[in-house]
């Protein structure tokens, strides 16, 4: 289904993953039980009070959406990101389209986020893929979806971003940065040291510093092979798995004895883990098992020998990624 709205010549294009922005609950004074991703894009358009309005009609875009799943983000599969990432490429590919936005649940965004980074490289580099989510159910008095929504529009519109990045409570975050960091509050997202790239409000897009360097748009192995119809390919097998005080040492052995095709250990500060992880770690490595190390820190990246591209004990990690994205990446290397 698609809702359009204004009939100027370019346009943004909306597409639906779900998600709280989507979510319905009973009753509009609670904001933490409801079902996610009930609704469809077109319906949360149609629902967008007048100021959203306003503000989407004054980048003089027409405003086109489409449904591409109606999930709860915890429930997404590799499928999923691939569909998704299908129907971006379809759109992107349209000359009138001057920048999408998805519609995501909050809960794995900045994975979605990453996986399209990745797979879209260059194809974004003069068309910005804008992903926006809320934390309050379309249902809620006081819901942020809607404005999250606008804004994601504006941003898509402005001309002024390129890449994958993410746009909530008024705020624009890098895929590569963007991390949710509270389980509750309308603000859940932040850009660790990076901090945001751009704010907008009220319809009004501004980039943080003028002179910042927009987010780095590289070209990847996909981009180019990436079309509409490509096949989905198999996913790896590969586990985040935490290192923690009192670490279980049966863990590691038993993936790799049940085929595991990669592991990322989110591990303790600086990318340790124990004398005997780190063992277990060195022998799946020798046989075939690809291991990515990652912080289990919420916040700054791992600092290890850049030569090698390895934390001090040798264990390899991909510079800036948290343990997620680094699954996600892992993911799309071994394929
Ligand atoms: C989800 O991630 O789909 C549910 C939670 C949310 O969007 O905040």
């Amino acid at each position: 289904m698609q809702a359009v709205f204004n009939s100027n010549r370019q346009s943004v294009v909306v597409l639906g993953m779900g998600g709280t922005i989507a979510g319905e609950g009973d009753d509009p004074s609670q904001t933490l039980t409801y079902q996610a991703g009930a609704r469809s894009v077109a319906r949360l358009m149609a629902d967008l009070p007048l100021q959203c309005r306003a503000q989407i009609e004054a980048t003089g875009c027409a405003v086109i959406g489409e449904s591409v799943a109606q999930i709860d983000s915890k429930d997404i599969q590799w499928t999923h990101w691939w569909d998704l990432a299908r129907r971006v490429v379809h759109w992107l590919d349209e000359p009138s389209v001057q920048g999408l936005v998805v519609t995501h649940g909050t809960d794995t965004l900045e994975e979605t986020a990453w996986f399209l980074d990745q797979v879209l490289g260059h194809r974004t580099r003069f068309k910005p893929v804008v992903i926006t989510c809320a934390m309050r159910p379309a249902t809620a008095a006081d819901a942020d979806g809607p404005q999250n929504l606008a804004d994601a529009v504006v941003v898509a519109a402005s001309g002024a971003v390129r890449g994958v990045v993410v746009c909530v409570a008024g705020e624009v975050f890098s895929a590569q940065a963007v991390q949710k960091v509270h389980p509750t509050r309308v603000n859940a997202f932040d850009g660790g040291p990076v901090s945001h790239i751009a704010t907008v409000h009220s319809g009004v897009f501004q980039r943080e510093n003028p002179d910042d360097a927009l987010p780095l748009v590289s070209q990847s192995r996909w981009d180019r092979w990436l079309t509409p119809e490509t096949p989905i390919p198999k996913q790896p097998w590969v586990e985040c798995v935490w290192h923690t005080g009192a670490a279980s040492s049966q863990l590691l052995p038993l993936l790799a004895s049940a085929g595991v095709d990669g592991v990322v250990v989110a591990a303790t500060g600086n990318g340790t883990v124990n004398e005997e992880w780190l063992m277990q770690l060195q022998s799946m490595s020798v046989a075939g098992v690809a291991v990515r190390c990652a912080t289990r820190c919420s916040h700054g990246a791992l600092v290890g020998d850049k030569e090698k591209g390895q934390t001090f004990s040798g264990l390899a990690f991909y510079p800036e990624l948290n343990a997620v994205k680094s699954r996600v990446q892992l993911c799309l290397d071994l394929l």
